[in-house]
């Protein structure tokens, strides 16, 4: 566990800045006898004091890349912001998550209560995220959720300090049974991690290709994290599927897309996955994802002036070409700032600073991206394909793709 703490501007700092805890300082005489009884909106914060934006991310395991991404992307914005947003300087804690669903409430109550966090940004892994809501609703504390698409978050267990700059599973999935149907395929395999991220998209495209007269025969899983996909990829070819549809990301992704191909299948069974098997894995991958169709919310080759200037700033900045998870760590910091904005800087006004983030319109590297009633991204998932070592945009396979936010009732 690294526990990295660095300042943000006006001027970067190596170190922590000092100040006063916030609950020392409270509203009213006698403020300190009640303290136990009191929730942290009785709590009046010093405004001059830089912002505590707590990343909650992994920064080890699969998706250690993932949360370099998105903390590199993050910093990128509010760099070029300045170092403020809304006139607020922001000081960043950093912790790994590990991917680990079993630490969750307890590292997000750590950022929450001993780091005294007014914001928390993360995570990727959806399992880690159904720990950290729970966290974030009791406490009241604004989570922006970077990557993890858990349907709940922004569907049964949506709150009105919930939001989320990423996807829900259910979207990228969808999108890709409707490309696969839309290719002609008829009958179709999924192959994921056993977790909800894989569940849920499972779910998510075979949704899409129903709705295009397709059918999943079957869905095989493997435990996450484990990359052995024998037993998995053996039973395929015996299925009288057309195509599979997958969900893995990160090393695991890797892994999936080399043994695909080293089994013989990538020729014989289309393979039409959400998009993360391939991004930011291109490098480790070599030749062997070319030729591969996905779908997703973000492509290369998009050659928007949006886009080719974050890419540009983003590989000055971290030394490697952007991705997905890069373009989520960018719009987080891009919702923030759209919050703190609109109240210069005034943490405390919680209606004004939600409602701002509510109705972004933000002008995404993806392309035009708001949020739905629920929190959660309204944006085109696009179909692509890998070519020349990048996932270049082959069209658009759903325009601004709103997930149903099914149980969301926002109180
Ligand atoms: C998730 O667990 O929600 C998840 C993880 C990695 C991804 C996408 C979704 O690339």
């Amino acid at each position: 566990m690294t526990d990295n703490t660095k300042a943000l501007a006006p001027k970067a700092k190596a170190t922590r800045i000092l100040r006063p805890s916030r609950r020392t300082v409270l509203t009213g005489l006698g403020a300190a006898a009640t303290l136990p009884l009191l929730g942290r909106f009785n709590i009046v914060r010093a405004q001059g004091s830089p912002l505590k934006v707590g990343l909650m991310l992994p920064y080890s395991g699969t998706f250690a890349q993932l949360g370099e991404n998105i903390t590199a992307a993050f910093e990128l914005l509010i760099a070029q912001k300045g170092g403020t947003l809304g006139g607020r300087a922001l000081e960043i804690i950093k912790l790994d998550d590990e991917s680990n669903p079993a630490k969750g409430p307890e590292n997000m109550k750590r950022l929450v209560d001993r780091d005294m966090v007014d914001v928390v940004v993360g995570t990727v892994h959806s399992g880690v995220l159904m720990g950290m809501l729970q966290v974030a609703r009791e406490s009241g504390t604004l989570l922006i959720i970077p990557n993890a698409g858990a349907g709940a978050a922004t569907g049964a267990q949506c709150a009105p300090n919930v939001f989320r700059s990423s996807f829900s599973n259910w979207q990228p999935a969808y999108g890709c049974g409707r490309i696969a149907a839309d290719a002609g395929y008829k009958k179709l395999a999924y192959v994921t991690w056993d977790y909800a991220a894989g569940k849920e998209s499972a779910a998510g495209f075979e949704q899409g290709a129903k709705e295009k007269g397709a059918e999943v025969v079957q869905v095989l899983t493997v435990p996450f994290p484990e990359t052995n996909f024998q037993p998995v990829l053996a039973q395929l070819p015996g299925l009288g599927v057309d195509a599979v549809g997958a969900f893995y990301a990160g090393g695991g992704a890797v892994q999936f897309v080399k043994d695909y191909a080293a089994a013989g299948l990538k020729d014989k069974l289309p393979l039409i996955a959400s998009g993360f098997v391939t991004d930011g894995t291109l490098g480790a991958l070599g030749g062997v994802a070319d030729g591969l169709v996905t779908g997703l919310h973000y492509a290369d080759g998009l050659d928007t002036p949006t886009d080719n200037a974050f890419r540009a700033a983003f590989k000055e900045k971290a030394g490697r070409e952007a991705d997905v998870y890069a373009v989520q760590g960018y719009d987080a910091a891009q919702l923030l700032a759209v919050g703190l904005e609109a109240v210069q800087g005034d943490f405390d006004q919680t209606d004004a600073l939600h409602k701002a983030i509510a109705s972004a319109k933000l002008d995404s590297p993806r392309g035009p991206m708001t949020l739905s009633p629920s929190h959660n991204p309204v944006h085109n998932i696009y179909r692509r394909v890998v070519r020349d070592g990048k996932n270049m945009v082959d069209g658009v396979a759903v325009e601004a793709l709103a997930d149903p936010g099914v149980g969301c009732t926002m109180t």
